[in-house]
């Protein structure tokens, strides 16, 4: 086991320039995590966790509770597996850090959630650019529980494997989806907006701004408005997109995509701040403090 991540490449992804790593699948070195590792997961995990209630969906919560995570230590793979393969046939699997396209997809359509094995640094502890152990596993994994969302985690790799070999813009059009689901979803449930996405979860400052700031518009999920829009890799959002379910999300991507690429094509791409006539519009953003340039 390297005590270093392997970085083998950088690469323009979802998450800025970034290394991508290598592919192979390594087993969680955890009797290596040092104090100050343990005590990172503790900060993150304490600080968000007070953050989210009221503001996460109520599955994310009870789903975390479920897996036994805690603050004392960082979580042990085998048991989290222990729990996840039981309930919806889903394993972590530990990776050095963000894959190449077609590898991560495939894991996804096998029901293998990759889960980068080290912890950020103490002083990245308000933004680290790439995915670390917190963001996957505080972030993703509670999801991967509830049995809807997991079917659509798998329907996504599957439909990553077959954009990969359409190319393109095909793949452009399937991570935005992945982008304002995923990463940066809202529910909607009986007692208002809620996050379900990791990128907005495992965020202090976003977890905030999503839901309180009269910023960022909040409109409703539309699966071909979303593979328009372009997004923002360095800022909070300027649109976060709501769903009513977890059934809308699984529904809305059982359809081959490949047609609908092929209509994509000849439509212009969305910026992210727009709203636009057609769209269901929980809230219309201010637009403050935006940046004027810079959406991907
Ligand atoms: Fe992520």
């Amino acid at each position: 086991m390297n005590a270093t991540p392997r970085r083998v490449e950088h690469q323009q992804t979802d998450k800025g320039s970034v290394p991508v790593y290598t592919t192979a699948v390594v087993e969680q070195p955890w009797s290596s995590y040092s104090r100050e590792d343990h005590g990172t997961w503790a900060q993150l995990f304490e600080r968000q966790q007070k953050i989210l209630v009221g503001r996460a969906a109520r599955e994310f919560i009870d789903n975390q509770r479920k897996f036994g995570m805690t603050p004392h230590a960082i979580p042990k793979f085998d048991e989290l597996n222990r729990v996840l393969k039981s309930a919806t046939g889903w394993e972590l699997i530990g990776v050095e850090g963000l894959l190449p396209e077609l590898t991560f997809f495939d894991h996804l359509a096998n029901r293998r959630f990759p889960v980068t094995w080290w912890i950020r640094r103490p002083e990245q502890i308000d933004y680290i650019s790439e995915p670390d152990l917190f963001h996957d596993l505080f972030g993703h994994v509670p999801l991967l529980l509830n049995p809807v969302f997991a079917d659509y985690m798998q329907a996504y790799g599957c439909g990553g494997v077959k954009a990969h070999g359409i190319g393109g813009d095909a793949l452009v059009n399937l991570t935005r989806l992945y982008w304002y689901t995923v990463e940066f979803g809202l529910i909607k449930q009986d007692d208002g907006l809620r996050i379900y996405g990791s990128g907005i979860v495992s965020s202090k400052g976003e977890s905030i701004y999503c839901l309180e700031s009269p910023a960022p518009n909040r409109i409703g999920f539309d699966l071909q408005r979303i593979m328009r829009t372009r997004y923002r890799i360095d800022t909070y959002q300027k649109t976060y997109f709501v769903i009513d379910s977890y059934e809308q999300l699984m529904d809305a991507t059982r359809p081959d995509f490949t047609p609908l690429y092929a209509e994509l094509v000849k439509l212009d791409s969305i910026p992210a701040g727009s709203v636009l006539p057609t769209d269901h519009v929980f809230h219309c953003g201010s637009g403050e403090g935006w940046a004027k340039s810079g959406d991907v």
